[in-house]
Formats: C-alpha cells, sequence, structure tokens
C-alpha cells in the first residue's frame, strides 16, 4: 500500500478534516447568535406577491441536533480510523471485524462440516440436510457457469446427467472441483484444410449415426484416425484422462449444429474449470461432491 500513498498527506488529510468538524461548529454558532434588533429582518426573498422569507436563527432543538453529530464524529475520528493514517484508538479493522465474524460463524458451523467429512460421499448424498447445504454452495459458486439446476449450458457441462468429460464416480467428481480442468483440443484448421476439415466432421456425425455426407465422411475416418484418435479414441469414445469428449453420443458440450463443430474441430477449445481447493477448503468441497454425485444417481 505504501508504494501507493506516501506518508506525506496523512497529517494534510487529517488537517483538512478536522477543519471541516470545527469549520461546521463554528458556522452553527455563528448562525444562532440572537439578532438583537428589534426590526423584522427579512431575507429580501418574496413569492406569491406577499409571501417573504424571515431572517430568524434556526430553532434551538435543531442546532444542539447539529452540535451533537458534530460531537458524535470527534468521537468517532479518535475511536475508529478516519484521521488520515491514524488508525482510532480502538484499533477496529474491517479485516478483523470480518475475521472475527468468520470465527463465530465456523463455532456453528464447522462441528457440522466435520460431521460430514468423515462420512463416505454416498451417505453424504443421501443425507437431505447436507444435500440442501450442497445446494446452497453450488448456487453461490458453480451456478453462474453451470446453471442453477447443474444442467449447464454451451461450453460448461451438464452435471446432473449421467454424461462426464472426466469420470462421474465420486473420486473424479472430487478432483474436478478441488484442482480444476483444463480440456485442451487443438486447432485443426491449418492441417487438415477447409476440405480435411469438413470430411472429418461429416466423420463425426456417422460416429453418433446424424446425418452426414456418406463420401466425406469416408474420406474423413482415416483423418480422424490419424489426428484425432489419440485423444478421443479410434472409435471415437472419448478418453476421461484428457477430457476428451465421447463423440458417439447425442450430448455436445459446444452445440450440435455443424458450424459448431467445425469451428471446434477447425480453432479448438479451451473449456476452463476454476480450481476451488485454496478458497472453499476440504469440508465444502466434500459437500459439493456429494452433491453433484447425487443429481445424476436418480436419473
Ligand atoms: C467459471 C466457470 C465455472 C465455474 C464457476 C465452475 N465451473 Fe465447473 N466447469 C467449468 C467448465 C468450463 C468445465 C469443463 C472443463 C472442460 O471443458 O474441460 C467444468 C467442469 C466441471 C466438472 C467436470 C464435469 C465432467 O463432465 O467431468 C465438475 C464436476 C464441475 N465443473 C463442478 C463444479 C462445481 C461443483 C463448481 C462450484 C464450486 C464449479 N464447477 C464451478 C466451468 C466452471
Ligand atoms: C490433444 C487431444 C485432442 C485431439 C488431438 C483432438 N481433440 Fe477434440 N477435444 C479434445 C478435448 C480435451 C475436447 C474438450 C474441450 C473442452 O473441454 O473445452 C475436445 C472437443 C472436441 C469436440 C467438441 C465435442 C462437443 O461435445 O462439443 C469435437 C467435435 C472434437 N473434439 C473433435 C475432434 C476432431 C475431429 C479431432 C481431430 C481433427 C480432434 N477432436 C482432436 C481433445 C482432443
Amino acid at each position: 500500500m505504501n508504494e501507493f500513498v506516501s506518508d506525506f498527506w496523512s497529517p494534510w488529510i487529517a488537517g483538512v478534516s478536522l477543519l471541516s468538524i470545527v469549520g461546521c461548529a463554528v458556522f452553527l454558532w455563528a448562525t444562532s447568535i440572537k439578532r438583537t434588533s428589534a426590526k423584522v429582518d427579512i431575507t429580501g426573498h418574496v413569492w406569491d406577491e406577499t409571501l417573504a422569507e424571515y431572517n430568524n436563527p434556526l430553532p434551538g432543538w435543531w442546532t444542539w441536533l447539529f452540535y451533537l453529530t458534530v460531537v458524535f464524529s470527534l468521537v468517532y475520528v479518535v475511536l475508529f480510523p478516519g484521521l488520515g493514517s491514524f488508525k482510532g484508538i480502538l484499533g477496529w479493522t474491517s479485516t478483523s471485524q470480518y475475521e472475527g465474524e468468520m470465527k463465530e460463524a465456523a463455532k456453528t458451523y464447522d462441528p457440522i462440516f466435520d460431521k460430514y467429512l468423515k462420512m463416505d460421499v454416498k451417505s453424504v448424498a443421501a443425507n437431505p440436510e447436507a444435500n440442501a447445504m450442497g445446494q446452497r454452495l453450488f448456487l453461490t459458486y458453480c451456478s453462474q457457469c453451470h446453471g442453477s439446476d447443474a444442467g449447464g449450458s454451451r461450453g460448461f457441462p451438464n452435471l446432473a446427467d449421467k454424461d462426464w468429460l472426466y469420470g462421474g464416480d465420486a473420486e473424479a467428481i472430487k478432483a474436478s472441483i478441488t484442482t480444476g480442468r483444463g480440456g485442451i483440443m487443438p486447432p485443426h484448421g491449418p492441417v487438415l484444410g477447409d476440405a480435411g476439415v469438413k470430411e472429418v466432421a461429416n466423420y463425426v456425425f456417422s460416429l453418433s449415426g446424424r446425418k452426414h455426407d456418406a463420401s466425406l465422411a469416408a474420406a474423413g475416418k482415416p483423418k480422424f484416425e490419424q489426428v484425432c484418435a489419440a485423444c478421443h479414441t479410434p472409435a471415437g469414445t472419448g478418453m476421461q484422462a484428457l477430457g476428451a469428449p465421447n463423440l458417439t453420443d447425442k450430448v455436445w458440450l459446444y452445440g450440435s449444429t455443424e458450424a459448431a463443430v467445425i469451428e471446434t474441430i477447425n480453432k479448438g477449445r479451451n473449456g476452463v474449470m476454476p480450481a476451488w481447493k485454496d478458497f472453499l477448503g476440504e469440508a465444502k468441497i466434500h459437500l459439493l461432491t456429494a452433491y453433484v454425485y447425487g443429481l445424476s444417481q436418480n436419473k
């Protein structure tokens, strides 16, 4: 922080703050002096022909209320940070307040988290209280990408079905959440050329029994076996160790249109699932794993 704010400004800022508070008090005092002259004092503003504005001091209760706020601010800047870099005699910081509140919350929730952390994922998934906690965590941290029903969207996998990029058992789901995932589908446009990409795309469509051009697909087959099979397997069923999707089913992460598939082959794809280890910790990840695991079990 010191690189940005030198100590030079602190006394000036503190001085200006104090001066403003004292200035308010002086201004109040000046305006509340009783006028001694008996003559009616009028500001000169007149509306609606006869309506004139009197120049009287503020009512007493109003003035005293203002003095009270002045005293309050002086007490405040002595106790709390408010004058330049002076930290206030109570030593309060927003960080310490936040940490205190987190500690209080931990007292209540840690025993519950610990209880579930000791149970295996399947039993946690079957527990309604744990599921409700898992769902709340999911809605807070995961729904912006995977959807509030975990149904996913283009580029963000559906977590509520039985189709998995990296595996749907408890360990695989936990690993996905803990350390994150990064699917690397390299661009193949330069290698295959436009015609080659179209041929391979038609072969990909043939794998899932979709409408395709048979002669283009036949030309694409050897190319697929040469460049794509290393990751997607020669049968096109995918490889969970790499997150390479199964191309023989009806689930499309990046869309099922010909244009989408051609774009994938041309330009490649790099889906990124962030790692949550440091941010959420083991206990919350355990609850989330059980929640996600449970979603596809009843289908
Ligand atoms: C910034 C967006 C984003 C957020 C937030 C996010 N994810 Fe993901 N997640 C992804 C993407 C993208 C993938 C697919 C990665 C890939 O394409 O290789 C993924 C993959 C996964 C997978 C693997 C799915 C499979 O088919 O194997 C799981 C499980 C998962 N996420 C769970 C979660 C959970 C639980 C949370 C909340 C803690 C979460 N994600 C938050 C983007 C996100
Ligand atoms: C280095 C490994 C690798 C190679 C080689 C590779 N892919 Fe992929 N492919 C992947 C991965 C990983 C993904 C998922 C990307 C993501 O999660 O963002 C993917 C995604 C795809 C998708 C999108 C699937 C969907 O559900 O939307 C298609 C289509 C595809 N690949 C076809 C091919 C074709 C055709 C080739 C050969 C020209 C090929 N891939 C070569 C790893 C590979």
